[in-house]
């Protein structure tokens, strides 16, 4: 059975990744590109910076901006994302993951954070979950963005756990990939993910005894 849970954040753990998707819509929206929710897969999981950088890239704007100007509207972003989170409380958990921490404490079983985004620690802080995790992936070390495995990895080394005994949960497909990337175990959360171990619609259907029986299932 797999030592170590890591989960990614937005998406998974709490439902904020239509708030990154909106906040990205309005500045997109105001430089004259139109993103819509089939293109925004394609920013999940993927950092701050690089997320512009797609967008501007989608637009056909690509090099039209000075790097001033870029971390100008990746500022203006992040502060238009920081407003719609105002508010957030532990009632913003997703169904089933309060439950699944819970009972990975009780098994034994490590659990790791690992999100991209530098507003995690305050996200972790207003859901009352700042000591739910035994680690959480500090961005300040991490130098690429998922699907790069990276971040994965940090976290297993960090708990002491090999990637072949850890599984990992996202709701991205560049998630999904990283995990696949570092040899973990993956549980996609969304429709259209491609590639996981497991996938499931949403966290409701998500617990330890869903974990377990496709562990097993796949070594089998
Ligand atoms: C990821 C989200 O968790 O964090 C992305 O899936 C987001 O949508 C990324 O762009 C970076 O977040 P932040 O908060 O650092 O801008
Ligand atoms: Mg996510």
């Amino acid at each position: 059975l797999p030592r170590a849970v890591i989960f990614d954040l937005d998406g998974v753990v709490v439902d904020t990744a239509h708030l990154h998707f909106m906040a990205w819509q309005r500045l997109a929206q105001r430089i004259g590109i139109p993103i819509d929710a089939a293109f925004n897969e394609q920013l999940k999981g993927v950092s701050r910076q690089e997320s512009l950088l797609k967008i501007l890239a989608a637009g056909g704007k690509s090099g039209t901006f000075t790097q001033a100007e870029c971390d100008a509207m990746a500022a203006e972003k992040n502060a238009d994302y920081v407003g719609l989170l105002a508010g957030l409380t532990t009632a913003d958990i997703l169904p089933g993951i309060s439950e699944l921490l819970h009972t990975l404490r009780e098994e034994g079983v490590l659990t790791g954070l690992a999100s991209v985004s530098q507003n995690a620690p305050q996200v972790l802080r207003a859901l009352g979950l700042a000591q739910a995790f035994d680690y959480v992936a500090d961005t300040r070390r991490i130098t690429h963005s998922k699907p790069h495995p990276e971040i994965f990895l940090n976290v297993c080394e960090a708990l002491n756990i090999a990637p072949q005994h850890a599984a990992g949960i996202e709701d991205a497909q560049a998630g999904i990939d990283a995990l696949r990337a570092g040899g973990i175990f993956s549980i996609g959360i969304g429709a259209t993910l491609e590639g996981a171990n497991h996938r499931l619609d949403s966290t409701e259907g998500l617990s330890w005894a869903v974990i377990r029986q496709q562990w097993l299932r796949h070594q089998a």
